[in-house]
């Protein structure tokens, strides 16, 4: 019988882009729902906190430096997580970098800069952690954090959106392909939610003018998302897959 408190005891997850924002947040939740977490990012000071702050809790956890745009780095990373805390059973697919300007103005740096982090690396993650599911023939979940970005168009933002669209389409070639593997793969879209990625802009007046046109007139908080990121990698969620899920707040109506 499952522990209802604790329905992913013993589950070793992996959470790219862990150092802030959602990817911290998630590494609380899932610990607290009774994970094992590997938390990676560049930040070396940050997991090392990371670690520390979820230890005291009693959560195992561990820490894996890795740039996701280092390709050659991810099989090793993932390596030494499951060397630490056993199989892999879940990836979050979390890490990812935003900003631009007006289509005419967009450089090809900010273009690499954003697909490489927000596209390939999350394809390449995603098929790095699907092989070893494969392999192992036990299943797994990835969910993959795309945007309502990648749903609708947000202004100044052509490449971002382009690159939040590809995760959404990712989501789902991958979810079919890899479905008579019992791996199940989802994505969440987020609205606007205030993190590092957009503190800078909401601080300013057109940022606050944009909060106002919300249906709500809120930003969302981190832990905004905590309840859907327990739901798709709760081993209960088994029939979900393929499912791209917006919370946002209602942000997407407007
Ligand atoms: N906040 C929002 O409103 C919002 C809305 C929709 C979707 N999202 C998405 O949510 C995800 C998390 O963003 P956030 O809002 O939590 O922002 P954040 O606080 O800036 O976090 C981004 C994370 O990505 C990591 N990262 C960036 N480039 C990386 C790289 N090359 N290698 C490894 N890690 C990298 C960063 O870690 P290091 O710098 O330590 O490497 C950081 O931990 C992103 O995919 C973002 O697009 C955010």
């Amino acid at each position: 019988m499952t522990d209802l408190a604790r329905p992913l005891a013993g589950r070793h997850i992996f959470i790219t882009g862990a150092t802030s924002g959602f990817g911290e947040r998630f590494a609380h939740v899932l610990g607290g729902l009774g994970a094992k977490v590997s938390v990676s990012g560049r930040r070396v000071e940050r997991l090392r906190d990371l670690v520390a702050a979820l230890s005291a809790r009693g959560i195992e956890a561990f820490a894996v430096p890795l740039d996701v745009t280092d390709l050659a780095a991810i099989g090793p990373a993932l390596d030494a997580a499951e060397a630490e805390l056993g199989p892999l059973w879940g990836l979050v697919n979390n890490s990812g970098v935003g900003g631009g300007t007006s289509i005419e103005k967009e450089t090809v740096e900010n273009y690499d800069w954003i697909m490489n982090t927000n596209v390939k690396a999350v394809y390449f993650m995603a098929q790095a952690a699907g092989r070893r599911f494969i392999e192992r023939k036990a299943g797994g979940r990835i969910v993959n954090i795309a945007s309502i970005a990648g749903l609708r168009v947000l202004p100044k933002l052509s490449i971002y959106c382009i690159s939040k669209a590809a995760v959404v389409q990712m989501t789902r070639t991958m979810a079919i392909e890899w479905a008579r593997h019992g791996i199940n793969v989802n994505a969440i879209c987020p609205g606007y939610v205030e993190t590092e990625i957009n503190r800078d802009f909401f601080a300013t007046e057109a940022g606050q003018r944009m909060v106002a046109k919300f249906p709500r007139g809120r930003i969302g908080k981190v832990e905004d998302l905590d309840g859907i990121i327990a739901l798709m990698l709760d081993p209960k969620s088994d029939f979900m897959t393929g499912a791209v899920v917006n919370v946002d707040d209602g942000q997407l109506l407007r």
